[in-house]
């Protein structure tokens, strides 16, 4: 049986191949650790072969991390590591998120992206829709604006 400590070492390999440091999307471990505490947040982990536990002998592809109030759910953080992607693991993974949440009895999911991200045209094929944009969210060290983009799913 895998501990929540070891979760955390495999979420944190994910996060610090997977974000692009510009934006400054990714967390820091203990950011993640004391959201990991409340009792309203869960993630999910994929191998490198698809499944749902990753083995001490393997590479962790990728999690998501999520926060749910009422019958609402947002997800917080979601990658896949570099080295996995474009195998179809992002869809797995989307894919088990959003049933686990049905399963839970959530009603409606929420995420926000920056845009022009290619993970819009995952969360679209999802049935992800834009329900609101905040104008130059983002900043780069460069000074590139770009929106933030919230997108919601009806389950
Ligand atoms: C977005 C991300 C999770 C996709 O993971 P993945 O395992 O490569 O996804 P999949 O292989 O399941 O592909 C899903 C679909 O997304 C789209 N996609 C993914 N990466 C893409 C890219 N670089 N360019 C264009 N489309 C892309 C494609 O439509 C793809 O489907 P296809 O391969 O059948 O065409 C991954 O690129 C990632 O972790 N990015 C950095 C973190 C991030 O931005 N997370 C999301 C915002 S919080």
């Amino acid at each position: 049986m895998l501990g929540p400590a070891d979760d955390l070492d495999r979420i944190m390999h994910v996060m610090e191949r997977a974000f692009a440091p510009e934006f400054g999307e990714a967390w820091n471990r203990r950011q993640v650790g004391d959201a990991l505490l409340l009792p309203n947040t869960r993630y999910g982990l994929i191998a490198p072969d698809g499944a749902d536990t990753v083995g001490d002998d393997q590479e962790p592809a990728g999690f998501f991390l999520s926060r749910s109030i009422l019958d609402e759910e947002e997800l917080l953080l979601f990658a896949i590591s570099p080295d996995f992607r474009r195998l179809g693991l992002g869809h797995a993974l989307l894919s088990r998120f959003i049933e686990q949440a049905r399963s839970n009895g959530i009603k409606r999911l929420f995420l926000e992206m920056r845009s022009e991200n290619p993970a819009d045209v995952l969360y679209h094929a999802h049935g992800f829709r834009a329900v609101g944009r905040r104008p130059g969210y983002y900043r780069t060290p460069d000074g590139l604006r770009l929106d933030a983009v919230s997108q919601a799913l009806d389950l």
